[in-house]
Order: structure tokens, then sequence, then C-alpha cells
């Protein structure tokens, strides 16, 4: 069959580069080298923190006592599990973020 897709053409052309042939491969690489150096000098200004995450996007609905009791109901082996799934689709898509609540979260219902 002759069905070919559309996004794989710009995969197949033979001596562009992978970004095409206009980009540069040393422009290419400085910028990765900035983005890696500007990841690895602001660890702590990217990490999202549970309990400002929690204020932001659960308290408008929840306090943290009725989230902490419902967590409780869990067994606590059961209670990042639990939150990790129920949060996917429960306001926190990205994943990041709901790692950071599901840290704070089980922690706050362990007190
Ligand atoms: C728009 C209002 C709203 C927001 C915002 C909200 N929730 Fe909820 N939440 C609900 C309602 C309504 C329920 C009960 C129905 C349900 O289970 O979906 C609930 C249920 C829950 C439960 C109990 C689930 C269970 O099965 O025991 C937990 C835990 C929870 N929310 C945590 C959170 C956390 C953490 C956030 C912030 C990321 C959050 N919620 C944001 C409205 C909200």
């Amino acid at each position: 069959m002759a069905m070919r897709s559309r996004s794989n053409d710009w995969a197949t052309e033979t001596d562009a580069g992978w970004l095409g042939p206009s980009v540069p491969r040393t422009a290419v690489v400085a910028a990765t080298l900035i983005c890696l150096s500007l990841s690895a000098a602001v660890p702590a200004a990217v990490l999202p923190d549970g309990a400002t995450l929690f204020k932001q996007r659960c308290a408008s609905c929840h306090s943290l006592r009725q989230v902490s009791g419902r967590v409780q109901t869990r067994l606590p082996a059961d209670r990042r599990d639990f939150l990790q799934r129920f949060l996917r689709t429960h306001h926190v898509h990205d994943d990041d973020e709901r790692e950071a609540l599901v840290s704070y979260l089980t922690a706050e219902a362990s007190k």
C-alpha cells in the first residue's frame, strides 16, 4: 500500500538535520546546553510545593482537615496509590504537581 502518514514525511528527508536544513547543528547544541544549565541552576524555583498547590487548587472546595480525613479512611500503605489515581482525574493533571500534592497530603494524613 502506498499510504504514508503525513507526519512522517519530515523525518524521511535525507540530508536535512532533524530540525530541517535551515537550523545549524551548532545552534541546536548551544540551545540544548543553555536549557540544561538553566534547569540545573534553579531546581528549587521550578519544583511545585504541596502546601501552596493545595491552597491554590483545592482550598476553594475543601479544607485540609476534610481531605486529610478522606485520606485517613485508607490504609497507610494504600494512600499514595489512591491519591495518585484519584487526583489524575480530579484537578491535578500535571505529574510533578500531583507528586508534590500526594507527598504533602500523605504526610498530613499521618500526623
Ligand atoms: C470544584 C470543587 C473541587 C475542587 C477544586 C477540588 N475538589 Fe476534591 N472533591 C470535590 C467534590 C464535589 C468531591 C466529592 C465527589 C467526588 O468524589 O468527586 C471531592 C472529593 C475529594 C476527595 C475524596 C475522594 C474519595 O473517594 O475519598 C479527595 C481526597 C479530594 N476531593 C481531594 C482534592 C484535592 C487534593 C484537590 C486539589 C487538587 C481537590 N480535591 C480539588 C470538589 C472539589
